[in-house]
C-alpha cells in the first residue's frame, strides 16, 4: 500500500474516533434588527459548546451582552484591513474589539461575488484579523460551473494557498475553513454525502500537503435541522456554517442539539 494510502487511513480513524465537538456558527447575513437579534436570544435560550453567531453590525453592541450570558462567541461579517481612514461604510478591527468579539468572518461567497472581494485583499484581511488576536473562519467555495467543469479542486486549492499566503505557521492555528459550494447556499438543496465527504478529505489532504497539518473544517449551504445529523457524521466534517436555519431559533437549538450527539 503507498504511502499516500497508509496517510488516508490513518487520518480516517483519527477523524472518526478522536472527534471534537462539532462548530455551530450562525451567519444571520442582512437579516436581524437588535429588536429580532434579543427576541432570537431570549428563545434560544442558553448554549453549551461551540456555538457562534456572526450578526450584522448595527445589532452587535446591543447583543453582544446578551450572546456572552449565553456563552456564545461572535464577531462581524466582514472587516477593513485598515485600522482608520477614508473607506465609506467599512468598520475596522479596533471598532469590532471594543464589542468584545473573538472571531471574524471573511471571504463569503457572497461578499465575493456581490461586492468584488479579491483573494489579494483576503490575504491582508485575514493576516490583520489574526495579528490582532482573532479566530478568523474563512469561507471558500466553487461555482456549480466550476464544479461541473472538473475545476473545484483547482478552485478551492487556490483560495486556500492565496488567502492564507501573508500567515505564518503558528498563525495557522486561529484559521478555520468554512467550505461553501456557491451552488448550495440559499438554495434548500445541500450538497449529497458523497460530495461533501469527497471535498472535504481533498480539503483536509490539501492542507496536510501545504501546512503540514489539518484546520477545522466546516461545511455551509443549506444545512439545516433535518439533515444536520447526516452532514454531521461525516468524519471530515468539523462543524456547520447555517444561514437560513440561524435565524430561527428553535431550528438552530435543535442543529446545537444534533451536533453534541454526533
Ligand atoms: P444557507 O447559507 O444555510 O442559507 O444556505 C449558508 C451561508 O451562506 O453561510
Amino acid at each position: 500500500m503507498d504511502r499516500t494510502k497508509v496517510d488516508q487511513i490513518i487520518h480516517e480513524v483519527v477523524a472518526k474516533y478522536f472527534r471534537k465537538p462539532l462548530i455551530v456558527a450562525g451567519n444571520w447575513k442582512m437579516n436581524m434588527t437588535v429588536r429580532e437579534g434579543l427576541d432570537f436570544l431570549e428563545k434560544l435560550g442558553s448554549t453549551e459548546g461551540n456555538v457562534l453567531i456572526f450578526p450584522p453590525y448595527t445589532t452587535l453592541a446591543v447583543l453582544a451582552p446578551e450572546m456572552k450570558k449565553r456563552g456564545i462567541l461572535y464577531g462581524p461579517q466582514n472587516f477593513h484591513y485598515e485600522d482608520s481612514g477614508a473607506f465609506t461604510g467599512e468598520i475596522s478591527i479596533p471598532m469590532i474589539r471594543e464589542l468584545g468579539c473573538s472571531f471574524l468572518l471573511a471571504g463569503h461567497s457572497e461578499r465575493r461575488g456581490y461586492y468584488n472581494e479579491t483573494d489579494e485583499a483576503l490575504g491582508k484581511k485575514v493576516a490583520k484579523g489574526i495579528r490582532s488576536g482573532f479566530q478568523v473562519m474563512l469561507c471558500i467555495g466553487e461555482s456549480l460551473e466550476e464544479r461541473r467543469s472538473g475545476q473545484w479542486q483547482r478552485r478551492l486549492t487556490e483560495q486556500i494557498a492565496l488567502d492564507l499566503r501573508k500567515l505564518e505557521k503558528e498563525e495557522l492555528d486561529s484559521v478555520l475553513i468554512a467550505y461553501e459550494p456557491i451552488w448550495a447556499i440559499g438554495t434548500g438543496v445541500s450538497a449529497s454525502l458523497e460530495e461533501i465527504n469527497e471535498t472535504h478529505s481533498f480539503l483536509k489532504m490539501t492542507m496536510r500537503e501545504m501546512f503540514g497539518r489539518d484546520l477545522p473544517l466546516l461545511y455551509g449551504g443549506s444545512v439545516n435541522e433535518k439533515n444536520a445529523q447526516e452532514i454531521g457524521s461525516c468524519p471530515y466534517v468539523d462543524g456547520f456554517l447555517i444561514g437560513g436555519a440561524s435565524l430561527k431559533p428553535e431550528k438552530f437549538r435543535k442543529i446545537i442539539e444534533v451536533s453534541r450527539g454526533v
